[in-house]
């Protein structure tokens, strides 16, 4: 999941900097890129050493994104000072070249629910690697994914009883899509404001955030959205019985919109009274992200089908999944004729299957869903006392490792005058007061949770233990207690941020 809020401001922001004046950094800058210097390595013939060839080029991963990926990704991380050169991960931390450790809130977007490296899931893959075993025959059928599904199923919520794996969660979406259409026979798909379901076509035209569809239309006909959390517009929306799926986060990834208790109940059995499936995107909340293994066990909520992905393979191997009713399944492979009618040809490969049935077991084995919940529900506690002290938080809110802290628009004159400043340049641009310094001082990675919101989002892996609860409380408490000094330094940064921010409009830079 990109992070959009902060590339759009950011692209603009011409060899910008801002990070050297906003003077927030606890420790010195990292050295200098030459960017204009890509070595030069002779391929043929070489014997690829990956240890070697890493440490020959570590130095140069800025300059051969600059030429041979996408330069405004260097870009926004340069602006930003997050340029940093992590060397080694390891649990919830990444180290850099000089060994600093930062504590990692964003989890690859929430692939590292395990944490990073996790031993053990390296060691199955690596059994795996060294068996020699027989994958992707094409014409056969998978022992690992057999395993996997039944495992899976194991785990999810009464009448899910098939599974179908592709390698992302945009994938598992596509295939929720059409399942739902080859199921019913119908075409329409409803789908919520704000809501994120991947960047593929299908995925894309589901999509509820307007930044991402930009340039990308048209989009895929008999797609329609409604207002999150609202029963009476979804009641509209499928009052015609002629709607094949209604997708929908449980908890929503951008701003982390938590349903009212009636919402996800009401929703499913709108669902049912008007023949439509009910589809559960569980790709960010699921797998024990929100404390529970499946989100909508929070509301004990029994969905048609349920799309997962990120943290399923530990963060080694793409992966995506969807659990379904047998009934869908069968409808859309209902012939042998139709045995292979969707599918793809990585799916079911077998580093991803091994890495899932590791990462089910480490997850019980470390109890990890339990550990989810309990330093969630801690953090959220210590967190919350925020938005009674100061006037910029207006609400912490979050289920397990999933939390928002959001900001909203201060009273007291000079704060608000600043405020309304940094909005007119850009929406949402405050976050970036927040996740900068929380980077640059203290050695926090985090996100801001969608394009133009005041919302900053934490989405670690789910083995935090208590010093790592610290490390964050008192950050947050040290950059939000900051951000209520005007005239200060964060104060200078944000003016700063304005300033490129217009300067982008403007089409300067
Ligand atoms: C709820 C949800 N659905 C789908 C996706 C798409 O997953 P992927 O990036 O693996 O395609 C994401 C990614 O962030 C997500 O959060």
């Amino acid at each position: 999941m990109p992070l959009p809020a902060q590339l759009t401001w950011l692209l603009g922001c011409v060899g910008s900097d801002v990070v050297s004046r906003m003077q927030l950094s606890a420790r010195g800058s990292t050295s200098p890129l030459n960017n204009n210097v890509i070595a030069t390595t002779i391929w043929i013939g070489l014997s690829l050493n990956i240890h070697e060839l890493i440490r020959q080029h570590r130095s140069q991963n800025f300059a051969l994104h600059e030429r041979y990926l996408n330069p405004q990704m260097v870009r926004v991380l340069k602006t930003i000072g997050f340029d940093r050169r992590y060397v080694r991960a390891a649990g919830p931390y990444l180290f850099d070249e000089q060994g600093e450790r930062y504590l990692d809130l964003l989890s690859g977007f929430g692939v590292f629910a395990l944490g990073r490296n996790h031993p053990k899931v390296i060691s199955v893959l690596q059994d795996v690697l060294t068996e020699g075993l027989p994958n992707l025959v094409q014409m056969d059928v998978s022992v690992l994914a057999g395993m996997l599904a039944q495992r899976l199923l194991e785990t999810l919520p009464v009448g899910l009883e098939r599974m179908f794996f592709a390698n992302s969660g945009t994938e598992a979406v596509e295939a929720a899509i059409k399942f739902s259409r080859a199921a019913t026979g119908r075409a329409k798909i409803v789908y919520c404001e704000n809501g994120y379901h991947g960047l593929t076509m299908g995925s894309l035209s589901a999509n509820g955030e307007e930044y991402f569809r930009q340039g990308f239309a048209p989009f895929l006909p008999g797609f329609e959205q409604i207002p999150f959390a609202d029963l009476a517009a979804l009641e509209r929306a499928l009052a015609g019985n002629d709607v094949a799926a209604f997708i929908v986060e449980p908890i929503q990834g951008h701003g982390v919109h938590i349903p009212g208790d009636d919402y996800l109940p009401g929703a499913a059995e709108l669902c049912r009274r008007h023949g439509t499936l009910f589809v559960a995107d569980e790709v960010q909340t699921g797998l024990g992200r929100t404390g529970r293994f499946w989100a909508v066990e929070h509301w004990n909520v029994e969905p048609d089908l349920l799309c997962m992905a990120k943290a399923l393979s530990g963060g080694f191997v793409p992966v995506g999944a969807v659990a379904c009713r047998k009934g869908i399944l069968e409808k859309v492979f209902n012939s042998m004729d139709r045995a292979v009618v969707h599918g793809s040809t990585f799916s079911k490969n077998n580093l991803a299957m091994a890495a899932g049935l590791a990462t089910l077991e480490v997850m019980r084995e470390e109890r990890l869903v339990e550990n989810a919940a309990h330093v969630g529900e801690q953090l959220i506690a210590e967190l919350s006392p925020l938005a009674q002290e100061y006037e910029l938080v207006k609400e912490v809110r979050g289920r397990g490792m999933m939390i928002g802290l959001e900001f909203a628009q201060p009273k007291s004159l000079s704060l608000k005058a600043s405020w309304k400043m940094l909005e007119a340049a850009n929406k949402g641009l405050f976050c970036q007061m927040i996740t900068v310094p929380l980077f640059m001082r203290h050695r926090i990675l985090s996100q801001v949770a969608g394009h133009g919101m005041h919302v900053v989002k934490f989405i670690p892996p789910l083995t935090l233990g208590p010093d790592d609860r610290r490390w964050i409380v008192e950050a947050v408490t040290d950059v939000v207690a900051d951000a209520h000094r005007v005239p200060g330094s964060l104060w200078d940064f944000g003016t700063t941020l304005a300033r490129q921010a217009i300067r982008m409009k403007a089409g300067v830079g």
